[in-house]
């Protein structure tokens, strides 16, 4: 499925196509999303087909606004309202507890219900136009990398998608903050560019951070270790070990890619040793988010024996950046 420019008469057509039961892809601020009808439980379905997820995986109700939060939420708590009125259209989705009429497939038979108002024009429209739901996990095929641009859509998922709307390169480039407001305290499921902190200053409580590991088995059986990785093997390192393991590596004749942060210290350091395919990746991590995808994809698509990604600084800033570099990489080197 070739991507269309998404114009009005591209987003009627995809509008009458989630009426119709079929599937859309389109753009979110965070990755492509792959969209179904989210009250059609038989549509929904045909998501987990083509993207061959496992049944009890959730998925995001994609909606157009705060008023629309009744439609899926049995109760809609004020820190709901609060978050969505701060952030909304925005990279958060919120965990609410569900009406019993979301259908099971949508919530993967929990009886919360995940919902997002995200904050890109052509998704907007979209939701406009069709005027329901729309269920949309990224556009990617299970355990593979989120699409951020509508060519890596159809790299993913070719026919198994009737319409791949093309808005463009998504702005933030990593999925979006999981809060999960189901239960007496808020809990942060899932960092992404909206930080702990900023939802912290908005609820003035502390929220849950799940263990990655607690993440996985308690609420969001979505988020395994395998998540987003590329098919390459792929080991994070730190400034310090690299131009060891690039040598070893070479040794060996092992073709290494490399995303690094200062190209020209590496080149200079590993002069003679100098990794296939090196990418350098931006200093803020802002930038080096909506970039990481795209970059991975690249190195994963030259049949590299490994990628190498410099380990970037732990700080609150990289929070996401970091749980999705500890997701796609299977090795960790300091
Ligand atoms: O930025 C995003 O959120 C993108 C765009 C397309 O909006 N969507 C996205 O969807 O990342 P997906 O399916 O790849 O990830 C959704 C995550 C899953 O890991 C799932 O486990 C979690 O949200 N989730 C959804 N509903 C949930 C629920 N009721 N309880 C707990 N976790 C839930
Ligand atoms: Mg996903």
């Amino acid at each position: 499925m070739k991507p269309i420019f998404a114009d009005d008469a591209a987003i009627e057509h995809a509008a009458d196509l989630l009426r119709q039961g079929r599937l859309v892809a389109f753009p979110t601020e965070t990755v492509y999303g792959l969209g179904a009808d989210a009250s059609n439980p038989d549509a929904v379905r045909r998501i987990f087909l083509a993207k061959g997820r496992p049944a009890d995986h959730p998925l995001i109700v994609h909606i157009a606004g705060v008023d629309s939060l009744n439609d899926w939420a049995l109760t809609v708590p004020d820190t709901a309202r609060q978050l969505a009125a701060r952030f909304w259209p925005g990279p958060l989705a919120l965990i609410l507890n569900k009406r019993p009429e979301v259908p099971d497939v949508v919530t993967g038979g929990q009886d919360t219900v995940g919902l997002r108002m995200p904050d890109h024009p052509v998704a907007l429209r979209l939701l406009q136009a069709f005027g329901g739901g729309i269920a949309a996990p990224s556009a990617n095929r299970f355990c593979r990398i989120s699409p951020t641009q509508a060519a890596h859509v159809e790299e993913e998922l070719g026919d198994a998608v009737d319409c791949i709307l093309d808005g463009g390169a998504c702005r933030v480039g990593v999925e979006s903050t999981i809060v999960d407001l189901s239960g007496n305290r808020p809990r942060l499921l899932r960092p992404g560019h909206i930080s702990r902190v900023e939802i912290e200053a908005v609820l003035q409580t502390e929220l849950i951070v799940m263990a990655p590991q607690a993440e996985q088995t308690v609420r969001a059986p979505g988020m395994m270790t395998v998540h987003y990785a590329p098919a390459t093997l792929a080991m994070r390192c730190s400034t310090n070990a690299l131009p060891a393991i690039i040598q070893e590596l070479t040794a060996q004749h092992k073709k290494i890619g490399l995303l690094a942060f200062n190209k020209g210290m590496i080149n200079c350091v590993v002069a003679d040793n100098e990794p296939d395919k090196i990418i350098r990746m931006p200093k803020r991590a802002d930038d080096y988010a909506k970039v990481l995808y795209a970059a991975l994809r690249e190195l994963d698509s030259l049949q590299l024996d490994i990628i190498l990604v410099e380990q970037p600084p732990e700080t609150e800033q990289w929070r996401a950046i970091n749980d999705r570099l500890c997701k796609a990489t299977s090795l960790q080197c300091r």
